[in-house]
């Protein structure tokens, strides 16, 4: 019986070994990881840009669909965007404060968490936070 199983296995074995170096690249190809991390401003494997590779949107394009409902226009005491006086104390808390209000809304007032867009990333909202502060300096 083991002799059966080794006579059987023993093909096998010998194809696992016969691999030439460009099989086994198209393997470790083939079995690489779904994604692999790529810092913003890095090239990455497809091309492109980070931001262009998690296919994620920009600051202005999250802005213009989740933010600018109330940062326009100032509804509901939001600041505005460019209103330099109405940011300047907030910009003072620094950026990872603003991000977490962005992120996580600010209790008890309409700023909710992430400006209600549910399907906005973290670094999506981020992004759209960076926008915001740019244009309110
Ligand atoms: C429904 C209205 C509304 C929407 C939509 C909204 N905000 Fe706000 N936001 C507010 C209000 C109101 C405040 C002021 C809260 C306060 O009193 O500090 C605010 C404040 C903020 C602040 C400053 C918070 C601080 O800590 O000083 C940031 C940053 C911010 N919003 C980001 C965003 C982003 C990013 C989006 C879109 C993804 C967004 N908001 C969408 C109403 C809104």
């Amino acid at each position: 019986m083991r002799l059966f199983f080794i006579l059987m296995l023993a093909p096998l074995a010998a194809v696992a070994l016969d691999l030439t170096d460009q099989q086994r690249a198209d393997i470790e190809a083939r079995i690489q990881p779904f994604s692999a991390v790529c810092v913003q401003g890095e090239t990455c494997g497809g091309g492109g840009d980070a931001v262009a590779a998690s296919a994620g949107r920009s600051g202005e394009d999250v802005y213009n669909a989740a933010c600018m409902a109330c940062h326009s226009a100032g509804i509901a005491g939001a600041p505005k965007v460019g209103d330099q006086v109405a940011w300047a104390g907030r910009i003072g808390k620094g950026m990872d404060a603003l991000y977490d209000s962005g992120i996580n809304g600010v209790a008890g007032t309409g700023m909710i968490a992430r400006g209600g867009c549910v399907d906005c990333s973290d670094d999506e909202i981020r992004l759209a936070v960076d926008f915001m502060v740019d244009g309110s300096r």
